[in-house]
Formats: C-alpha cells, sequence, structure tokens
C-alpha cells in the first residue's frame, strides 16, 4: 500500500449526524473529536508525516454565534484533555489560519500547545481553523507585495502561504458525500487525489481511513505528463 505522506480532511456531516439522532449540532462536533483521535493515531501508526483537518473555516464564523462558541470552547477543552495523547503519541500539533481571528486566550493556549509538542517526532496534525484558501492566497500576495516580479516564484509563493515548508498534501478525503473543495486549499491541491465517502465524520474512524489510503493507492498519478 502506498501510504501518503500528507492527508487533509474535510471533516463534514457532524450536524447531519447529530440531527438523524434527534441530537443537538454540538453534540455531533462532540462525537468529531473521536474520529479526529481515531484518525490521528491511525496516522501515526502509519507513519503519514502531516494530517491537515479542516476543522473551521473563515465563512463559519457566520454560523450562529452559539455554534461557533461551542466550537470554540470545544477546541479549547480538546487542547487541554488531549496533551497527554498527543505526548503518548509523538504528535505535534499546529494551527493554521486566521489567527488574528481567534480569541485573545484561545490564540494563546494554542501557542503554548505548539511549542509543547513542537520537538515530537511522529504525525504533525495541521489543525485549520478560521482558515480559508482565498485567504490564504491573499495573505501571501500581501507579503510578497513590493517584491521584484522575478523574485515572484511559484516557490515563494508556496514559503508565504500559512503551509510553508509543508508538502502538498498528496490525498484529501471529504466526508458526508458533499463533492466540492469548499475554499479549502486552494493553491496546495493543484494535484492531489480526491476521496470522497457518504460516511459522515462522526462515523469516520480507522477502518475508513484505511478504504481511503487504499482507493488512493489504485489511483494512477501523472503530474500532467504521460507515463
Ligand atoms: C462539519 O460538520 C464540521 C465542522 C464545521 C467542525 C469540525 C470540528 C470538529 C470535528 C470538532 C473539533 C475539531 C478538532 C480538530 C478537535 P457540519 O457542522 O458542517 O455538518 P453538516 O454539514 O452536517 O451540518
Amino acid at each position: 500500500m502506498n501510504v501518503p505522506q500528507h492527508i487533509s480532511i474535510i471533516m463534514d456531516g457532524n450536524g447531519r449526524w447529530a440531527k438523524q439522532r434527534g441530537l443537538d449540532r454540538v453534540q455531533g462536533h462532540i462525537e468529531g473529536v473521536k474520529s479526529v483521535r481515531a484518525v490521528t493515531e491511525k496516522c501515526v501508526e502509519l507513519g503519514v508525516k502531516y494530517l491537515s483537518l479542516y476543522a473551521f473555516s473563515e465563512e463559519n464564523w457566520n454560523r450562529p454565534t452559539e455554534e461557533v462558541g461551542a466550537l470554540m470552547s470545544l477546541l479549547a477543552k480538546c487542547m487541554i484533555q488531549e496533551y497527554d495523547t498527543l505526548m503518548d503519541n509523538g504528535v505535534r500539533f499546529r494551527v493554521l489560519g486566521n489567527r488574528s481571528r481567534l480569541s485573545p486566550d484561545l490564540d494563546e493556549a494554542i501557542t503554548n500547545l505548539e511549542k509543547a509538542t513542537e520537538n515530537n517526532p511522529n504525525t504533525t496534525m495541521l489543525i485549520m481553523l478560521s482558515y480559508s484558501g482565498k485567504w490564504d492566497i491573499l495573505q501571501a500576495a500581501k507579503k510578497l507585495a513590493g517584491r521584484k516580479p522575478e523574485e515572484i516564484t511559484m516557490e515563494a509563493i508556496d514559503d508565504a502561504l500559512v503551509t510553508a515548508g509543508i508538502p502538498d498534501p498528496e490525498l484529501l478525503i471529504r466526508t458526508s458525500g458533499e463533492q466540492r473543495i469548499s475554499n479549502y486549499m486552494l493553491w496546495q491541491t493543484a494535484y492531489t487525489e480526491f476521496v470522497f465517502t457518504d460516511t459522515l465524520w462522526p462515523d469516520f474512524r480507522k477502518d475508513s481511513l484505511m478504504a481511503a489510503i487504499e482507493e488512493y493507492s489504485r489511483r494512477d498519478r501523472r503530474f500532467g505528463k504521460v507515463k
């Protein structure tokens, strides 16, 4: 089996999972955290170097205030609760996105966890938070403004994105039957293989990840060339 070095996931369907059970949407997010844990552990086991997870888009700030608040508190709680699991599994934790929109308390808690886990040798978990692909390209363009045209190369753009230094994902999984990119990593997914599954995120566990990797392994990646 061909295991990617960077797997990215658009975790979708928490709300529908909760609705099917007559529960509050937040219960779906809580159950979704268990999937995050399971998938992260599997990535460590498989030796995946990077696992990026789309946790909250720039557009998600427009959700009802109560849901935004509940998601942010859930995240803050997870960062305390999951500390031991991250350390035991040697997982490095990083958050990428428009951090200026986060509360100063949450931002500080994130920075502390990033520092505490920075030497962990196994999978790097990238939580894409307050992130959108167009925002990422825009902030990169602002960083490059003022440079000479010949200095603005593909590599310079790569290095100005929040994912600087991280290889592009070879595999992007989207759960819950939706088949679109939803303003996610637009630049970084130029040659990424997409795997869509009907499974709702709270039901996506280790076996679902293995099935997605197996599907990826069967793909013939040509990068626009003839093989
Ligand atoms: C999509 O489901 C999910 C989200 C917007 C949030 C994802 C958050 C978590 C899994 C929990 C916290 C994350 C981490 C990394 C600890 P949806 O609400 O859009 O579902 P729907 O499409 O069915 O309404």
